[in-house]
């Protein structure tokens, strides 16, 4: 009959969409934000995940990564691969914006190693 995997999907599929219609009301600075949550390479010490949306309503700014590289799937990786990103300038970019903010004593992000490569 009807396989509970089929369900699954499904009920996965609506989350999203009413998930997605949920981010659409706040103002928009361009048509594409791109993922929500994306995981980023982090070599050996372990992925990296990072709350995309997050940071622009926190910073409504797209500038201090995106002036390093531009809006599109792996484009982290593509650049350092090819040499023109230099490894963990992106990292350092992270570091430095949530060190700055703590020191504030606004809410800000992690700055030690495994508190961002946390996935092993
Ligand atoms: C704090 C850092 C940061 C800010 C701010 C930021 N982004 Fe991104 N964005 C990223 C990272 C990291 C990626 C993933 C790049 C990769 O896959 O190599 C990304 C990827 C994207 C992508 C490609 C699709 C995807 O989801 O991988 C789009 C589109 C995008 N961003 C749009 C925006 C827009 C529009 C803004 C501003 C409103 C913005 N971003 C602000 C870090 C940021
Ligand atoms: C704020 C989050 C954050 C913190 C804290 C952080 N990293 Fe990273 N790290 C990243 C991101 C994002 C990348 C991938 C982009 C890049 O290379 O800049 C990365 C990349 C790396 C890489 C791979 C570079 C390459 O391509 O060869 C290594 C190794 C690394 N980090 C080690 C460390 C160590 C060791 C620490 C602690 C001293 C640390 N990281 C702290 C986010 C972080
Ligand atoms: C220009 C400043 C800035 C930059 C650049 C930045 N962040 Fe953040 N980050 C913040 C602020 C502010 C917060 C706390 C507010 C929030 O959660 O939105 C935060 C929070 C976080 C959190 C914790 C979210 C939570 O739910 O507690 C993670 C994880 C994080 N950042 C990862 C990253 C990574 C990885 C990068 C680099 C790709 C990065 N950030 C770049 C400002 C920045």
């Amino acid at each position: 009959m009807f396989p509970l995997k089929y369900l699954a999907i499904l009920m996965t599929a609506l989350f999203l969409a009413t998930g997605s219609a949920a981010e659409e009301s706040w103002p928009m600075q361009q048509e594409n934000k791109g993922e929500a949550q994306i995981v980023i390479n982090g070599g050996k010490t372990g992925n990296v995940p990072f709350p995309h949306h997050a940071h622009q309503r926190s910073l409504s700014d797209c500038k201090p990564c995106h002036e390093l590289f531009p809006q599109e799937k792996g484009a982290v990786e593509k650049l350092k691969a090819d040499g023109r990103l230099k490894k963990k300038l992106v990292m350092k970019t992270c570091q430095s914006c949530h060190r700055k903010i703590k020191k504030t004593g606004e809410k800000s992000g992690p700055i030690g190693c495994k508190d961002c490569h946390s996935i092993r």
